[in-house]
């Protein structure tokens, strides 16, 4: 039988992880979180997507519960700004997990703002 599927999102920038910014994202590439989340979660599938582009992300929004169970998305700057994709998680019905690697809430007020909070079932 098939692993349960969890689906990673993640949007711009954060492909740039380990390099960007260091002081506050950390200076480890995601590749290698996800050698550990492979490992540390063997009976689950997980799945990882990034991209920049607001239209792909809604597109891969759309279309994970073909594949998923769930999802867990970091949307990056998208997160305060984009309608868009609030609608394209409101439109699935699996669950959506909203994470950061910062703090969103100690940080700039235009970061303060979450578009997809109320919209998940949890958010760290
Ligand atoms: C971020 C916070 C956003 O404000 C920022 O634009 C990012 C990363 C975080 O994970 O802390 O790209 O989503």
């Amino acid at each position: 039988m098939q692993k349960p599927g969890i689906l990673i999102i993640h949007g711009p920038n954060l492909n740039m992880l380990g390099v960007r910014q260091p002081e506050i994202y950390g200076n480890v590439s995601f590749e290698i979180y996800l050698e550990e989340l492979h490992a540390a979660f063997d009976e689950v599938r997980l799945g990882y997507y990034q991209s920049n582009h607001e239209g792909d992300l809604i597109d891969c929004i759309q279309e994970s519960p073909t594949s998923y169970r769930g999802i867990i998305i970091n949307p990056g700057a998208y997160t305060h700004t984009s309608v868009a994709i609030r609608d394209a998680l409101t439109g699935i019905q699996i669950p959506v997990n909203e994470v950061h690697l910062s703090n969103i809430y100690a940080r700039e007020d235009f970061r303060r703002v979450s578009m997809i909070k109320d919209v998940c079932v949890s958010s760290f």
